[in-house]
This record gives structure tokens, C-alpha cells and sequence, in this order.
């Protein structure tokens, strides 16, 4: 069953960057897709029919083409918020990803606190506010993601204390002992608390939200849900995930079948991927180090597997970035300089985006995909591995520290910091036995075919729907649709269905 969300009440979905970004070179204006999770994610299930979708192009543009970029977006139903090169240094890159990035992964001495990336923090979530203000109605579905606009909730309650609101948090939230170090929790608590359901990946992050929201932010205990100025507010867990049917037809599709085909007698060897944007927190160099291990301690692997290392440029003007960059450039070429051969390169890595049945094909001639966080939300490649492994014979290594670790728990799991052992567990994801590969693939199959990104869509608007039931007599019934989506048709396969509001 395939759905995507839609009810009788429109939806204005929120987040810094919009499912695609503004490309200015030598003055011609272009679009491409947005990478990371949250973009493809949303991608799936954004159904433009009367919904609408508020964000940041991803670029700075210049006054005079402002007009010109809206018009660009508006047949898609997106709509620009626009950011100064000065609030995309200190709002973007410093508080959102200098300060709560960092923090909210543990990476607490990655984080600095500069007085002016909170200023700029609040003056564009108020920014932001003020944009979906123009737009929303009582009526609507205002639904808000991500760290970068956790004060927005609480802005849009103070405007009006009616409109309905939902927050989802796609990154961990710390315990009290790293929030602590935040100047600002406070604030950021009682930001999200303006929500009327705040969504987060797993059972953790909500019982760090519960304990904060209780010891820092005006709340107090209901019984399933907390209360903030007698108003409900409901914490939940709605672990994020992936069209299944989309990544499973797209496997299956002629032409992915050809450029797999392709890549299998161009790589003459076992293939082992891995597909992240340049993050520290993705623990891209400790792979890099458990695959040197290997190779040093099994010899008979030599020659006989080769490394698919695609990187994602990704926030390449903040500071741990550029670090990670050239650590990881250093480790490639030393480890290709040390064991490749004539014939033989143990790694090819990329560093670039690649288009849906590019990595697809990666995705499905896999036979093992390495995929280890040391802290993630979710992390949607694993979930896309899987779907995508139509032949029924890849491994899927995954890190104890991915949001995904609570559900594909028949993956090889690992702790990525343990180099021997990851070593170790390279070379038995390469050597497993068919039979062993087709079972923990068929249950983890089963599992994200049910548990896909329409089901995750409306757990949460229906959670939404029912805690403002007061405001509102809606409900979601499921329909079967063929409404048309720019994002369906231009950066997703087609879905065919929608949720549809009724009485
Ligand atoms: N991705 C992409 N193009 C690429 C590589 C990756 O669009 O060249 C997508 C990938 O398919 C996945 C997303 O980027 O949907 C990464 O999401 P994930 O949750 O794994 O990590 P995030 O980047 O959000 O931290
Ligand atoms: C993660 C975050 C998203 C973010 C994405 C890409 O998925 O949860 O909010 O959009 O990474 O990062 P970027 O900084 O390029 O938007």
C-alpha cells in the first residue's frame, strides 16, 4: 500500500532547506535536489495538491533575482525564506551546525558559543515564523523539522495560540548531562514546547526531551502526554523512513539493471559501499581505518574486494568539516598507495552527489554495505540498502549508533569505534553464507516495507490531528490518489495515493 500525506486541512511543512536548492552560475539560475536525509525523506511524501512547503533555496541570492527565484518555486508550491550572507554564516553554519550539531551527536567539544549565532538564530526562526504567518490559517497543519527551527514552535504559539503545530526532530537529542553545556537550553526547550505534538526517532531521544522539558521548560507530567500552560503537549517516537516500493521498483528497473551490470564488469571484485555526506559524525575515518586492518590482516582478501567510498560535500565552510576532509583524503591515498597493484585500486572514492539510479545500482550490486555512524538520528542509506537489494544477497554492516541500529537489528551490528572488531566484521559480511544473507535481508525487508515513510507521515498528522482534536473535527482516511507532485514526478518516482481528510 503506497500513500502519501494529504488531509482536508492543508499541510504547511517547514524546514531550513527545501527539497531543492537554487544553482546560480554565470548568471543563469537552475535547480537541483537537496541532499540529506530530511530532503529525500519529506521528498517522498510532500504532495504539493494544496499543500505547501516553506524553506531556504539553499544559496544566497541576489536582491534583484529574489522575484525571479519565487516564481521559479511557486509552481511547485515551495516558498523561499530567503538568508544574508550574514545569517547564513552565524544562523546556518554557526548556531545550527557550529553549536547544536555538534552537541546535539556528542561531539561537545566540537561546539562554539558565540552570543552572535544565537542572536542570528533567533532573528531567523522568527524570520521563518513570520513567513509561515503569512500563509497559515487556523485551519491548517503547520509541521516544523528540524534543529535548525526549534524556537519557530513556540514563536507561532505567542502569535497565535490557536494554530495547530507539529515539530519533528531528525538528529538525537542529548541527555541532561550534554545539554547542560548549552547556554541556551532553556530557551530551545521552551521553543519546542510551543508544539502540540514534537516527534523524535527513537525512545531515547524522547526520554531526554521528557526529563528536559520537566527539569528545564515549564512542563509537568499528564499521563501519556506533558502539559505546558494546561495545554497538552505530546512527545512521541516516529522513527523516520524510506518509500520502500520506490527503492525496490527503481532496483528493478531496466536501466538500473544495465548500469549495475555495468559497474559489476567494470569492478571485477566483491564490492563494498558506503554512502554519507562528509560528517564527522558518520564515522568516516574510523572505516577508513577498520578497512586498512582488514586489508593488513586479511591478506586473502587482496585484490579480491574493492571499496565504493561515496562522499557528500557537506557543509564545507564549517570548521570540524574541512578537518574531516583532508584526514580522509590523507587515508585514502595512503591506504591505495600501500596495497593497490597494477590492476588493483582497494578504494575508489567520490566526492560528489550522484542521481537516484546511479546509487541504486551501487545499492543493489553491494555485497556488503558499510554503514557506520558513530551517532545518527536514522540514517536513510541503510534503509535504502536494503530495499534496494532485490538479488537478496548483500550484508548490511551497520553501526549500534545509528537511530536505524533499534530496527534492522538482523544487520551485522557494530560499534564503530572498535577498530579490530569492525575489521573482523568486514571480512564476515563478505564471507556470509547465502542462505544466512537471504534471511536477515527477507525480515529486514519486511520490516521497512511496512514501517515506510507513508506510514511514519501519518502516525504523526494523526497524532497531530487527535491531540488538537478540540480545534478540529478532521481525521485521516486513507484514499487511493493520483494527484500530481513536482517533487513525485521531477525528484521521485511516481506515488499513487494519498490520505485524504474526511469526517
Ligand atoms: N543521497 C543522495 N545523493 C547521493 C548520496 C546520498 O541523494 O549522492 C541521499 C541518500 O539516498 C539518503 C540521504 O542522501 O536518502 C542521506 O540520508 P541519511 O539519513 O542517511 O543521512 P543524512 O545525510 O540525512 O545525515
Ligand atoms: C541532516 C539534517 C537535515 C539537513 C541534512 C543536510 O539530514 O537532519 O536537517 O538538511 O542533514 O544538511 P544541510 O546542512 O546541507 O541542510
Amino acid at each position: 500500500m503506497k500513500n502519501t500525506w494529504d488531509t482536508e486541512k492543508r499541510i504547511i511543512n517547514v524546514s531550513n532547506r527545501l527539497p531543492v536548492k537554487i544553482n546560480v552560475t554565470e548568471g543563469n539560475i537552475s535547480l537541483q535536489n537537496s541532499d540529506g536525509g530530511l530532503a529525500t525523506g519529506l521528498g517522498s511524501v510532500f504532495h504539493k495538491y494544496k499543500n505547501i512547503w516553506i524553506g531556504w533555496p539553499g544559496a544566497e541570492i541576489d536582491e534583484l533575482r529574489k522575484a525571479e527565484v519565487e516564481e521559479l518555486l511557486k509552481p511547485d508550491h515551495l516558498f523561499p525564506v530567503f538568508l544574508s550572507k550574514k545569517e547564513i554564516d552565524n544562523f546556518y553554519e554557526g548556531f545550527s551546525n557550529e553549536v547544536i550539531w555538534p552537541l546535539f551527536h556528542y561531539f561537545t567539544s566540537y561546539s562554539v558559543y558565540d552570543p552572535e549565532y544565537w542572536d542570528a538564530y533567533v532573528k531567523v526562526n522568527q524570520k521563518f515564523a513570520d513567513e509561515i504567518l503569512l500563509h497559515a490559517t487556523e485551519d491548517d497543519i503547520i509541521w516544523v523539522q528540524d534543529y535548525q527551527l526549534m524556537l519557530v514552535p513556540q514563536m507561532l504559539r505567542q502569535a497565535n495560540p490557536k494554530l495547530r503545530i507539529g515539530y519533528f526532530h531528525h538528529i538525537p537529542f542529548p541527555s541532561s548531562d550534554v545539554l547542560k553545556a548549552l547556554p541556551w537550553k532553556e530557551q530551545i526547550i521552551n521553543g519546542l514546547l510551543g508544539a502540540d505534538v514534537i516527534g523524535f526517532q527513537t525512545n531515547n531521544d524522547v526520554s531526554h526531551f521528557r526529563n528536559a522539558a520537566i527539569k528545564i521548560g515549564g512542563a509537568s507530567i499528564g499521563t501519556d502526554k506533558l502539559t505546558v500552560n494546561d495545554r497538552p503537549v505530546q512527545v512521541s517516537c516516529f522513527p523516520i523512513s524510506i518509500d520502500y516500493e520506490k527503492y525496490k521498483d527503481l532496483a528493478n528497473s531496466p536501466e538500473t539493471k544495465r548500469i549495475a551490470q555495468k559497474l559489476q564488469k567494470q569492478i571485477d571484485t566483491k564490492i563494498m559501499i558506503s554512502i554519507d555526506r562528509l560528517d564527522y559524525s558518520k564515522g568516516i575515518i574510523q572505516r577508513l581505518q577498520a578497512f586498512e586492518l582488514f586489508l593488513k590482516s586479511y591478506e586473502e582478501w587482496r585484490g579480491k574486494v574493492t571499496f565504493i567510498h561515496l562522499v557528500v560535500p557537506s557543509r564545507e565552510n564549517v570548521g570540524g568539516y574541512k578537518q574531516l576532509k583532508q584526514e580522509m583524503n590523507r587515508l585514502i591515498t595512503d591506504i591505495n598507495g600501500k596495497y593497490g597493484t597494477f590492476d588493483w585500486q582497494p578504494i575508489r572514492h567520490f566526492y560528489r552527489s550522484f542521481p537516484p539510479n546511479m546509487l541504486s545500482a551501487m545499492y543493489s550490486t553491494a555485497d556488503l554495505a558499510v554503514v557506520t555512524p558513530i551517532v545518527d538520528g536514522m540514517n536513510l542509506v541503510s534503509k535504502e540498502y536494503i530495499a534496494s537489494n532485490i538479488h537478496l544477497n548483500g550484508a548490511l554492516l551497520l553501526s549500534d549508533g545509528a537511530g536505524a541500529a533499534n530496527e534492522l537489528t538482523e544487520s551485522i551490528l557494530v560499534n564503530p569505534n572498535d577498530i579490530t572488531s569492525f575489521a573482523e566484521k568486514i571480512s564476515y559480511g563478505l564471507s556470509m553464507p547465502t542462505d544466512q544473507k537471504q534471511k536477515a535481508l527477507r525480515t529486514m525487508q519486511k520490516k521497512v516495507e511496512r514501517a515506510n515513510i507513508f506510514m511514519w507521515a501519518n502516525n504523526f498528522l494523526d497524532k497531530l490531528i487527535n491531540v488538537t482534536a478540540k480545534k478540529t473535527s478532521t481525521k485521516l482516511v486513507k484514499i487511493d490518489s493520483t494527484l500530481p507532485s513536482r517533487i513525485d514526478t521531477q525528484f521521485t518516482l511516481p506515488t499513487n495515493g494519498a490520505f485524504v481528510a474526511g469526517l
